[in-house]
């Protein structure tokens, strides 16, 4: 079903001559409007295009104790040619779907919710055109969000929602492309249950269990965290906002999607491209001391993350337990560059875009 307009509120007043555009950091600036649909006694409604604004909410609501919420985020590229490229949104939309099924939430159908979020985000691009940043490695991220806001504190589904879409201009990850990053492996704590949790989940649970942890490394000079199973802290899973892909004695290595790790859209992305270029990749369990073994016999190549925010980022050393291991290629190793190369060339619409990833619109030139 292909969605009409939706209805449009528009601001009175525009923020855009307040954003700093040299300094956009990540996701704490947000355009000017934002899709909202709402969930009650029984179905989705009034999806409109409005102001971005505060929710009021009451304090009861059940979003707010018991977490039933879930989140996305997608990005779109404004390319030399003056269009708009939004990267696999469908595949964020299923995403979403699959969250929503698992947090207990009454989604409409996946292929209803795909093409709202399609229309949602083509027309909060044409609405807010002029905070679509123009530099390489900048680009629009998309937000879609939904939570529960019965107030109720009865342990159980709640009976409404609201379902937002907000945008962001954000900065791009040039200085870990070149150094990359390091990683401290956690072998005391869990981000999700290996299995039967919320791990494949993009819900606000994982990234609460993530926090201390990651305020721990960083506290010891390392970037990100490295998640191990929560069964036995042996095997390797994915990093703070990342998949994580190994490539040992000319083998690319990830771990395989078994619900405790996010299913990334740049995970996939990566697979399919070294699927075109003959690259053989094994999806299996990667025990940690493999890795340690790998870089102990000068095996491990190279080591990058995939993920929306950073696309593809080398990792420069793992930390585990008290020895920090340095990967050896200095980053970015070649296959990690050319990997990046591929997909912001196709993200940018600099490459051939063979898989037809890309949702395209056409953008009014940029104003000085
Ligand atoms: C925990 C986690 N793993 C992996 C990813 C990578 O997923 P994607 O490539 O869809 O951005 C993300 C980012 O969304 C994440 O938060």
């Amino acid at each position: 079903m292909q969605h009409s307009c939706f209805p449009v509120t528009p601001v009175t007043q525009s923020r855009l001559a307040r954003v700093d555009f040299d300094n956009l950091g990540f996701g704490s600036i947000f355009c000017d409007h934002m899709f909202s649909m709402i969930y009650e006694n029984g179905s989705w409604r009034n999806p409109e295009i409005l102001p971005y604004q505060a929710l009021a909410l009451e304090p009861g609501v059940a979003m707010l104790h018991y977490g039933q919420t879930v989140f996305d985020g997608y990005k779109a590229f404004r390319g030399e040619d003056g269009q708009a490229r939004i990267f696999r949104p469908g595949r964020n939309a299923q995403r979403l779907y699959d969250s929503c099924q698992r947090l207990c939430i009454p989604i409409m159908p996946a292929e209803e919710l795909r093409d709202i979020m399609i229309q949602a985000t083509r027309q909060l691009i044409e609405l807010d055109h002029a905070w679509m940043p123009a530099q390489w490695g900048h680009s629009l991220y998309v937000r879609p969000l939904v939570i529960a806001t019965e107030a109720t504190l009865e342990v159980r589904a709640a009976s409404s929602y609201r379902f937002i879409i907000m945008t962001s201009p954000v900065g791009g990850y040039f200085a870990n492309l070149k150094k990359g990053v390091s990683l401290r492996v956690e072998d005391r704590f869990t981000r999700a249950a290996s299995i039967g949790g919320l791990g494949a989940a993009k819900t606000a649970a994982n990234y609460a269990a993530s926090l201390l942890p990651g305020a721990q490394s960083r506290a010891q000079g390392f970037d990100q965290v490295l998640w191990l199973d929560s069964n036995e802290h042996r095997f390797v899973e994915e990093v703070g906002a990342m998949n994580i892909l190994f490539k040992i004695a000319g083998k690319v290595v990830t771990p395989p999607l078994g619900g405790s790790i996010l299913p990334g859209v740049v995970r996939d992305s990566a697979l399919t491209l070294l699927d075109d270029w003959g690259i053989a990749v094994e999806q299996r369990p990667i025990a940690i001391d493999e890795v340690i073994a790998a870089f102990a016999s000068g095996e491990l190549e190279e080591v990058f993350g995939a993920g929306t925010a950073a696309v593809i980022c080398p990792v420069a050393s793992i930390g585990y337990r008290d020895e920090v291991f340095t990967v050896a290629n200095t980053p970015p190793g070649e296959l990690t560059l050319r990997l990046y190369d591929e997909l912001t060339g196709i993200q940018y619409g600099a490459r051939a875009d063979t898989h037809a990833w890309n949702v395209c619109l056409p953008l009014p030139e940029m104003q000085d």
